[in-house]
């Protein structure tokens, strides 16, 4: 089901391996913590979901990233992912059901960083 196409930020919000820009996406029962970063010059968005527990990553707001600015990290047990693709790169999240982070559809248009018109249900 198509929906209406939904700005998160600036663009300028979000600079390369630095702090996420937190937002919710809609979903049922409630809806999902999210976040966005910029990753070798191209905006990724996830849900803020550990895979290995569901808490969010950040302990500090939109601190996802490691010391390195190269991997995702989440702050309880450290799982590590990649930033390109949510994969699950180490720690806890391994052998876990989920693969790693949600991916959330994306895109960069006139300085805004806009939410894709799906559902994410
Ligand atoms: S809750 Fe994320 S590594 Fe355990």
């Amino acid at each position: 089901m198509a929906r209406a196409a939904r700005v998160i930020c600036r663009s300028e919000d979000v600079q390369d391996g630095g702090t996420a820009y937190r937002f919710e996406i809609d979903a049922d029962p409630r809806p999902l913590p999210a976040f966005v970063v910029r990753h070798r010059g191209a905006v990724r968005a996830y849900v803020n979901q550990c895979a290995h527990i569901p808490v969010e990553l950040d302990w500090q707001p939109g601190q996802v990233f490691d010391r390195s600015g190269l991997y995702l990290i989440c702050a309880t047990h450290g799982a590590l992912y990649d930033p390109e693709n949510g994969r699950c790169l180490g720690g806890p999240c391994r052998g876990r059901g989920l693969a790693g982070l949600r991916p959330i559809a994306v895109t960069e248009r006139e300085g805004d960083i806009v939410l894709m018109d799906v559902d994410h249900g």
